[in-house]
């Protein structure tokens, strides 16, 4: 088999750089190890910056969102019992976000890649990169069985944090920085109606919560959990509680609760991989970078690599101009570490931190209360909300 750019990592990174790269005429193919099902089963993000918003109906996958995703204005901040709003529109000049699942942008993406002839080859096994530092490297994976291999010009690593695409950077080329928080984020799916029309972050004594939603009948909600626990201990019924202990009392009341249609518990982590690039190899989302969930920016600023990426193969075969792939990495990175601010400072500001005793617990409610005092503040939260410009 031959193509012009290899994807390896069929989630959002690798299925979006695919329809866009399509869309300008350029050949490519996805390989992914699991199933389409396996990756429509992953929940994960929510929130939609306008420039992820934008791309998606550039690349003509943005009909259902346009119709089901829901955009927000803003959302509230809960502490000491009440709620404070973050006004995004009007902080940020109009800018809002969308509301609308990872899982329905991927299922998306699906879709129009089977519609519009793309080759998307799933259940791929065993995948591994030759001759990255030459013009025509190549990949190797097995298929049914049977070792199959794809030459093309250029390998896109859209494999996440676990794929392979990182580990093919030699060690002595690639420079890791890293920070793992000492808690996780336990999260339920159910098909209840939410407890609010935005999203609500809530700073608590016992730890950090969010209600947020997929749509009128399906709610997500997160409590801040210990590393060492897992989801099948936590009972639906311990898990209402302990969200509703979280949050202001008027709110707590409004809860309606259900049955857990998915749960599970996600470690926090910030993490950035440089470069991003090695000869032919291009990461691209979580392959070369993790956000803790709280500023809402892991899938935001897997788009924004896509954006850069794709721009730059798209130059590169319409011009022969090869200066923005070179630049890729460093592009990419001025974004990524504001994203990467972005998302300790939020979840700085709003978890349980079991070593913040004393000191760090007063400046933590003083940077809030701070926070609800000043519009400097707010907007500096908001512009960084809503994404910051490509
Ligand atoms: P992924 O979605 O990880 O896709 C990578 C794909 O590559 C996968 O389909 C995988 O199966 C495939 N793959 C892996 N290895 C190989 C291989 N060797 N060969 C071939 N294919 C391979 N962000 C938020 O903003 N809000 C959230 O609430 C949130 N929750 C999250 C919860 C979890 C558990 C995780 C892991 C992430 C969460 N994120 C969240 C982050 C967000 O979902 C990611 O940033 C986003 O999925 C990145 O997309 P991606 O395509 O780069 O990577
Ligand atoms: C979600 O809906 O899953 C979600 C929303 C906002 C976040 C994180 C997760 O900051």
């Amino acid at each position: 088999m031959r193509t012009q750019v290899a994807i390896i990592g069929g989630g959002p990174s690798g299925l979006l750089l695919s329809q866009i790269l399509h869309v300008n005429g350029i050949e490519s193919v996805v390989l992914e190890k699991h199933t389409e099902e396996y990756v429509l089963g992953r929940i994960r993000a929510g929130v939609l910056e306008q420039g992820l918003v934008d791309m998606l109906r550039a690349a003509e996958v943005g009909a259902r969102m346009d119709q089901e995703g829901m955009i927000h204005n803003g959302f509230d901040i809960s502490f000491s019992g009440n709620l404070h709003h973050i006004n995004l529109k009007k902080l940020t000049g109009g800018k809002t976000v969308m509301v609308y699942g990872q899982t329905e942008v991927t299922r998306d993406l699906y879709k129009a890649r089977r519609k519009m002839g793309g080759s998307v080859i799933t259940s791929a096994d065993n995948v591994r990169i030759h001759d990255l530092k030459t013009n025509s490297p190549y990949i190797t994976f097995t298929r049914n069985g049977v070792e199959e291999t794809l030459h093309c010009d250029y390998i896109a690593g859209c494999d996440g944090f676990h794929g392979v695409s990182r580990k093919s950077i030699p060690a002595d080329v690639l420079k890791e920085y890293e920070k793992v928080y000492p808690f996780g984020w336990l999260g339920v799916l159910s098909e209840t109606p939410p407890v609010s029309d935005e999203l609500i972050y809530s700073h608590h004594e016992r730890g950090f919560a969010l209600c947020s939603m997929r749509n009128a009948n399906l709610s997500r909600y997160y409590v801040q959990c210990s590393l060492e626990d897992k989801a099948e201990s936590w009972s639906d019924q311990q898990f209402w509680d302990e969200l509703k202990r979280r949050l202001p009392e008027q709110t707590a009341d409004n809860l309606i609760t259900g049955l857990s249609i998915e749960k599970s518990i996600a470690p926090l982590r910030s993490f950035v991989a440089e470069p991003l690039s090695y000869g032919r190899l291009f990461l691209a989302g979580d392959a070369g970078h993790i956000v803790p969930p709280t500023g809402a920016k892991g899938l935001n600023l897997a788009a924004s690599d896509i954006h850069y990426l794709s721009s730059a193969l798209i130059a590169r075969y319409r011009d022969q101009d090869e200066s923005l792939l070179n630049a890729y990495s460093e592009t990419a990175l001025k974004r990524i570490w504001k994203a990467m601010r972005f998302s300790w400072w939020m979840t700085t500001l709003l978890h349980k931190f079991p070593e913040n005793k004393g000191f760090g617990d007063k400046i933590q409610q003083t940077e809030l209360e701070y926070l609800f005092s000043s519009e400097a503040a707010q907007r500096s939260l908001a512009e960084n909300y809503v994404g910051l410009p490509y």
